[in-house]
C-alpha cells in the first residue's frame, strides 16, 4: 500500500496553500474532528440530539448541535491567527475578532457550521460548509461588512466536511479539488480522493419534489425530462434527495448530477443562503469541471446585498445544469 498523505502534510506540499490558509485549514480541522467525535456518540449524550430552544436569525428552530459545530469553528477560527473575521449561518451579525493578531490577519471565513440540520436525529447524512476570502478592509483594523459581502468568484479557497458513513474533508482552491477521509484509527485526515472531477453528466436529479407546485411552472418540463426516455441516456433518471446539501452536492461530485432549490412560494427568493452555501459549493462545481446558477445567473457572479441573503440554485454537472436552465428560458 503506498504510503498515506495526512491533510498536513498536503498542505505542506501544495504551492497554492499558502501559510495563512494553512492555519485555516488546520481549524477546520480541529472543529471538525470535535463535531464529528459529537456526532458519533449522539444519542449517547444530552449535547447533541434534539432542538435547543430558540430559532436562528432566520427563524428556523436551532439544533443543540447547530450551536455546538458553531461554538468549535469559531473558536477555531478565531485562534488560528489567520483570521480576523467570520460571519456563520447561526449568529445574526458577522464577528470581527478583536485581538491584535486577528486585526493584523488577512482572511474572512464564511460557514454553514450544521447543514442539514433536519437530519441530525435521524442519523443521516450533515456537513460542514466553509468559504476563505482575503479582507478589503485595511489591514491592523477590525473587518467590516463590506469583507463578508464580497462575490463568490473572490474566493481563494472552499471547501466542507461531510459527516457521513465516513468523515470526508472536501478542499477546493485555485489547483483544483482534493478530498480526505477521517481514518478513525490515527484521527488523520488522508488524501483519499486526489483530483476530483464532477462528470459533465450524471443520471440523478435531487429536488425536493414536493414543492413542484409551489415553484416555477417550467421546472415540470425539466423534471419532465429527468424522468423521460428522451434523456440522454434514453432511460429515466434517479430522484435522489436526502435533504442535506452537502451530501446531495457530494454524490453528484463524485457520480454527477444535478442538485436543485428554486425559488418556491415558501420562500420566494430560494431557500438556500448564497454566503455560507452556495457561494463555497458553486466554487468547487466549478473548480471541479461543474456548474453553479440561479437557473439565469452564474452564482459566484452575484454582488451580495447582505449577510443571510438567499437565491435559488442549479448546482451539479455542467452539462445537467445548463439543460435544465436551457428549458427554463
Ligand atoms: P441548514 O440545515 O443549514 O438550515 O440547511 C438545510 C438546507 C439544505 O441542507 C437542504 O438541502 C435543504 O435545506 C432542505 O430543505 P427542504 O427540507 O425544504 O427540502
Ligand atoms: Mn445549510
Ligand atoms: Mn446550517
Amino acid at each position: 500500500m503506498s504510503k498515506l498523505v495526512f491533510l498536513s502534510d498536503f498542505v505542506l506540499q501544495e504551492q497554492d496553500v499558502s501559510p495563512d490558509i494553512a492555519k485555516v485549514l488546520a481549524a477546520v480541522e480541529i472543529a471538525s474532528k470535535i463535531v464529528s467525535h459529537d456526532i458519533r456518540q449522539a444519542g449517547l449524550v444530552d449535547h447533541i440530539l434534539g432542538a435547543q430552544g430558540l430559532d436562528n436569525i432566520q427563524g428556523e428552530a436551532q439544533q443543540k448541535l447547530d450551536l455546538v459545530a458553531d461554538d468549535a469553528f469559531i473558536d477555531a477560527f478565531q485562534n488560528c491567527g489567520a483570521v480576523c473575521g467570520i460571519a456563520s449561518e447561526e449568529n445574526e451579525d458577522f464577528v470581527a475578532f478583536t485581538s491584535d493578531e486577528a486585526k493584523n490577519a488577512d482572511l474572512i471565513v464564511l460557514f454553514d457550521p450544521l447543514d442539514g440540520s433536519s437530519n441530525i436525529d435521524v442519523n443521516v447524512s450533515i456537513g460542514t460548509i466553509f468559504s476563505i476570502y482575503r479582507r478589503v478592509s485595511a489591514k491592523g483594523t477590525p473587518a467590516t461588512l463590506e469583507d463578508m459581502l464580497q462575490p463568490g468568484t473572490e474566493q481563494v479557497a472552499a471547501g466542507y466536511v461531510l459527516y457521513g458513513s465516513s468523515t470526508m474533508l472536501i478542499y477546493a482552491a485555485a489547483k483544483g479539488v482534493n478530498g480526505f477521509t477521517l481514518d478513525p484509527q490515527s484521527n488523520q485526515f488522508c488524501l483519499s480522493h486526489p483530483n476530483l472531477l464532477m462528470p459533465s453528466v450524471g443520471r440523478m436529479y435531487a429536488m425536493n419534489e414536493g414543492n413542484i407546485n409551489a415553484c416555477d411552472p417550467k421546472l415540470k418540463s425539466y423534471l419532465a425530462y429527468c424522468q423521460s426516455d428522451e434523456n440522454d441516456f434514453n432511460a429515466p433518471y434517479s430522484g435522489r434527495y436526502i435533504g442535506s446539501l452537502v451530501a446531495d452536492f457530494h454524490r453528484n461530485l463524485i457520480k454527477g448530477g444535478i442538485y436543485i432549490y428554486p425559488a418556491v412560494h415558501a420562500h420566494p427568493a430560494g431557500r438556500l443562503r448564497l454566503l455560507y452555501e452556495c457561494n463555497p459549493l458553486a466554487f468547487i462545481a466549478e473548480k471541479s469541471g461543474g456548474l453553479a446558477t440561479t437557473g439565469q445567473e452564474r452564482i459566484l457572479e452575484l454582488k451580495p446585498t447582505s449577510l443571510h441573503q438567499r437565491v435559488p440554485y442549479f448546482v451539479g454537472s455542467k452539462n445537467m445544469v445548463e439543460k435544465a436552465m436551457s428549458l427554463l428560458q
